[in-house]
């Protein structure tokens, strides 16, 4: 006869009976059990520049995510508001247990995340069932943002932040914009810097997407410079959708 001896049920008996523990060491004292409805954030934020995003190509939304994937698992998209800059309150409800991070956020039609303007990280979003933030004002537009995190970035410390510009091209933020709409290239004849609505005739995207080694028109490779494929799209995008100042 053989006999099964189930070791599970053993460990059991034995935690029963206060001599062995499963405990893995890890304390999550912080944590709230999830509701069955799931959890929800509200976010009350001051924002300027929604506008200026070309929704649905890309949008601002309250969405949450995890580490997995850089999609969103549940959206919600920021309504504009009358007046630039006025309080909205945006609510996101039955957020799952598999998320575990909701952010204030750029995402395209895909809904794939492109940037971040506001994280509540995991500990935040596991200690309640309803969590309430306000994160006051924030400048959200599509070109503040691409003076944010692009120009000032990765191009500023050549193009003007010095006491020289590189090809006498300034692109801190009170000039970036006169510099380069509708501004001619001098690295290629016949081309404006940005064309609006057409990313394709902008020297400037042709600089950032591609190789010098392929056209021989640049001294300087700039394709280093914005490695993010969504950083990338996003100046296409702008571009393509009239390279617009934000109001
Ligand atoms: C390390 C220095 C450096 C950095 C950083 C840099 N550039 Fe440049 N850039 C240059 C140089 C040098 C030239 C002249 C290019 C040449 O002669 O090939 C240039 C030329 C350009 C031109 C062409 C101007 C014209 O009139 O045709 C554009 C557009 C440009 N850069 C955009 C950018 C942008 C956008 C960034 C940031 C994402 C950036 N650059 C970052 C050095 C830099």
């Amino acid at each position: 006869m053989i006999m099964k001896i189930d070791f599970t049920k053993i460990a059991c008996s034995l935690m029963l009976l206060g001599l062995a523990s499963c405990d893995d060491g890890r304390l999550y004292e912080e944590e709230t059990p999830i509701s069955p409805e799931g959890r929800m954030v509200t976010l009350t934020a001051k924002l300027t520049g929604l506008a200026s995003w070309p929704d649905p190509s890309m949008y601002v939304v309250l969405a949450g995510f995890n580490d997995d994937s850089d999609y969103a698992l549940i959206n919600k998209s920021v309504p504009v508001p009358e007046t630039d800059g006025e309080e909205v309150t945006i609510q996101l409800s039955g957020i799952k247990e598999n998320v575990t991070r909701v952010e204030l956020c750029v995402i395209n039609r895909l809904r794939r995340h492109i940037l971040g303007f506001y994280t509540i990280d995991e500990n935040t979003l596991l200690g309640s069932n309803d969590i309430k933030v306000d994160v006051g004002a924030l400048n959200v537009g599509m070109y503040h943002t691409i003076q944010d995190r692009v120009f000032n970035a990765s191009c500023v410390n050549c193009h003007g932040a010095a006491s020289s510009a590189a090809a006498g091209l300034y692109l801190t933020a009170e000039k970036s914009h006169a510099a380069i709409v509708g501004m001619p290239s001098k690295k290629i004849q016949g081309m404006n810097l940005v064309e609006p609505g057409n990313a394709a005739k902008s020297a400037l995207y042709e600089a950032l997407s591609t190789d010098v080694s392929i056209t021989g028109a640049w001294h300087y490779n700039h394709t280093g410079e914005v490695v993010d494929d969504d950083i990338l799209s996003m100046i296409r995008q702008w571009i393509t959708h009239g390279a617009k100042k934000d109001e």
